[in-house]
Order: structure tokens, then sequence, then C-alpha cells
């Protein structure tokens, strides 16, 4: 017999539990379930609506259901549609009659709302865990690498040489504003909504102060209605893990690249590399190929619930069933990416000689010229001519004499050539945040102790 099924008089069709059940999904949520039952257990001891054995009793069989969930032993049956009743009627089997009373004053609309708050508030903590571990990998390999130069790219052009180190922190950066972004997410989430019922509120005075607190929520939701239609929350958690999975798409796509015969930059260890069926030569960058694909799956699973809530009227409706699935497929994909990305890091070795000369240092010797009284614009012109000349001749600009630069203006003096290295170059950089040395040290040791590295 089903919960529900009290004003009903036929049976539910074979197919239409098949269709409506979540069971197959939502068992992930039965731990929260569980322990939102023992928050609830103890708001109606309070409120006097259960007696202290019916406490008891519903105690003893929820901690045995426990045991079951934590030794995969629980049979999860569809009949149940989903994890709060396969959990309730679980408890009728094992303490009988006082099971039927966990339930009161309570719906499964705020029920699957505090579920949901509570899983997302433990995921946040273990993804906030693994971006910590990948800045602290990218920070190890900076400090690796901090004598190496490669040419930093604008439009994927060779655009001016920075330091291997200073191309990593731009990362460390990104994957930093990632984690902000999901401890603002969980501010929003970590807000009781239990005891707001089907939508109206309980009739029973349930202390959802004592719940929150022993669930460790830090606010309580102020308005029923909204607490069983919101789904921002986990939109706006949806959206940091796209953030995340889009740092992680490009830093692929960056290392995929650097990986090519064409480009040389970087060694990727053959534990993490596949080969191929057919071409024996072959050493694929499989895993970040993957991480960049499934950026796909996270970016759906946003859109997924934009579009599941999009004209949803108030407040609860069963379509909001369908945000778990997305929900757990982009926790999982983000989890094991960023997993696998530290192995990435951790492994990788950029070559010392990326740095090749050729037309990198151009605005060093524009900026020359303006130090040297010209202007900016007219100083560009001026390179540019040179630049025209060097390709004509088919030499880097390191190669070019000090007399061959003074035919395109008279201002190249002999330190002229001292300025066309590409060391020089990073260290002629003044402002904070730039490639010079001393502001990338600056950050390496201000990273060191914010991340707790020895
Ligand atoms: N399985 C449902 C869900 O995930 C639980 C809430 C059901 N509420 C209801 N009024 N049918 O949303």
């Amino acid at each position: 017999m089903k919960a529900w099924s009290g004003r009903f008089k036929e049976q539910t069709l074979g197919d239409v539990e098949a269709f409506t059940e979540s069971i197959s999904f939502d068992k992930e949520l039965a731990i929260y379930d569980i322990m939102q039952d023992f928050a609830h257990l103890e708001a109606l001891l309070k409120a006097n609506v259960i007696s202290k054995e019916s406490y008891e009793n519903i105690k003893q069989g929820l901690n045995e259901i426990l045991d079951m969930i934590n030794s995969n032993i629980m049979d999860w049956d569809i009949k149940k549609e989903d994890v709060h009743m396969n959990i309730e009627s679980k408890l009728y089997e094992l303490i009988d009659e006082d099971a039927k009373k966990l339930h009161t004053g309570r719906s499964r609309n705020d029920q699957v709302n505090t579920d949901l708050r509570l899983y997302l508030k433990d995921k946040i903590l273990e993804v906030f865990r693994l971006l910590k571990a990948l800045k602290q990998s990218l920070i190890k390999k900076a400090i690796e690498h901090k004598d190496i130069i490669m040419p930093g790219y604008t439009h994927l052009q060779r655009a001016q040489p920075v330091l291997v180190s200073h191309y990593l922190l731009a990362y460390k950066e990104a994957f930093l504003r990632d984690s902000q972004r999901l401890i603002d997410a969980y501010r929003r989430i970590d807000i009781l909504t239990l005891g707001s019922g089907a939508l109206a509120g309980s009739d029973f005075a349930l202390d959802r102060f004592l719940e929150a607190s022993i669930l460790g929520f830090s606010k309580i939701s102020r308005n029923s209605m909204d607490a069983v239609a919101d789904r921002d929350f986990a939109l706006e958690y949806l959206f940091s893990l796209s953030s995340i999975a889009m740092h992680l798409s490009r830093i692929s796509e960056d290392l995929i690249i650097f990986n090519t015969e064409e480009f040389k930059f970087v060694e990727l260890p053959d534990a993490i590399c596949t080969g191929s069926s057919i071409m024996p030569n072959k050493k694929n960058p499989d895993v970040l190929e993957l991480i960049r694909g499934k950026t796909s799956r996270v970016y759906s699973s946003l859109f997924n619930l934009m579009v599941n809530l999009k004209a949803l009227p108030m407040s609860y409706n069963r379509d909001l069933q369908e945000d778990k699935e997305p929900i757990f497929d982009a926790t999982k994909t983000i989890i094991d990416s960023l997993k696998m990305m530290k192995i990435v890091i951790d492994g990788i070795k950029f070559n010392k000689s990326i740095y090749t000369g050729n037309l990198l240092l151009a605005t060093d010797l524009a900026n020359y010229l303006v130090e040297k009284g010209i202007p900016f614009r007219e100083a560009h012109h001026i390179v540019g001519a040179i630049v025209a000349y060097a390709l004509e001749q088919n030499k880097v600009l390191e190669l070019l004499t000090k007399e061959e630069l003074t035919k395109f203006s008279e201002k190249f003096d002999k330190d002229a050539k001292d300025i066309i290295s590409p060391k020089s170059s990073i260290n002629r950089k003044k402002t904070y945040g730039s490639t010079n040395e001393d502001f990338v040290n600056k950050q390496i040791n201000i990273s060191l102790l914010e991340y707790n590295i020895d």
C-alpha cells in the first residue's frame, strides 16, 4: 500500500510507477534523509507530538537503517517511489506502528529540499578541498619551473615572453575565484528549509532552530512557499561547477597543444597517456581530452536545471524531481576531473628550451625608443618596419646588429642590444602582477603561506 493511496480506488499502473520513481537515483541522498529524520524526530519530541517511547523506538529503527545503508544492504524498491518513502517503509518493517508517526508535520517537499541542501554542503566542501589541492600542485610546479621562459600567447599567436611560473599561477588565480564562488553559493545553501511543510508551514510547533542546530545549518528560511519552490541555490552551485569545468577545459586545451610535436613545450607522464590501437607511435593525452570533453556534461547540467525552473508556478512541482540527476552527474564529473588534473600537473614537465627567439621582443624595442623620447605610436611604427625587415631577412630580432637597428632610428644606442633578450624583457616589466621575476617570486611566497606549503 502506498503512503498516499488513501483517496485512490485504482492501483497505479506499473508503467506509471516506473515513470515517476526517483529511487534509482535519489538513493544518493539516503544518508542525508536519515540525518534529517533524526533532527525532525527531536523536534517532534520537543513539540510533544510523539511520546518518549515512540521517539526511542523510531531512533532505534533509524539507526538500523543507517547501518543497512552504510553496509550497502538496503533493498531499494521502485514501488516505494523515492528515497523518503523507501526509508519510511523500511522503518515500518522494522518497528511497526511507531514508524507512521515520523512524517507528522513534514512533507516530502520540505524534506527533499533539506536533503539536497545537506548533500550540496558536503559536496561543496569536497570540491573546495580538491581545488585547494590542485592550486597547491600548480604552486609547486611554478616553483619547480621558476627559471623557464615561454612565449606567452594572445590570439594563439606568440606575443611576449613570460615565465612558466607566471603562466601556471594564472590558473591558480582562476581556481581561487572558483573556490570563492563556491563559498559564496554555500552561504545561500546553508539555510534550513525543514518545517516548511508542503508549502504553507507545519501545524505542529516544530522548533526549527533546534533542527537547524542539529543539522548544522546556520540560518532558517523565512517563507515556506519560497523554501519548497527554491532551487536557485542549486543553480549557483552548478554555475560554480561550470566555471571550474571551463577552467579545467582551458588548461587541458593548453596542455594538449603544448604537448604536440609542433610545440613540444611539455612532457606528459606516460601514466596518464594512452596509446593507439593502430598507430604504434602514438602517445595521446586522452585524460586531458576527456576533462575538456566532460565540460559539456557540467554545462548541460546547469542548462538542464535552468530550463526546468523556468515558468514553474509557485510553489513545489514534481518537475523539481528532475533536478537531481544533473546535480549528481555534474558533481561526480567535477570531482573526478579535479583529481585527474592534479595528477597531470604533478607529473608534467616543461622543457627547458621552450623559448626560441623570433619576434617576441618587438614591444621591448618599441618601449626602448619611448624611453629615448619617441612617442609610443611612432615607436610602434618604427619597430613594425624593423619586424618587416627581420622577416624579409629571415632573422630573429635578437640577431639584428646595432647597425641594422640604427638604420630605422638614430635613437638605438649600444645598450639597445641588451634589451633584446627574453630575460631582460621579463625583468623590464614594472607593474605589480606582471611576469617580472621579482613580482612572480612575491606571488609564490604569498602562495606558500596561503596554501601551507613548506
Ligand atoms: N521525489 C520527489 C522529488 O524529488 C520528492 C518530493 C515529492 N513531492 C510530491 N509532492 N510528490 O521532488
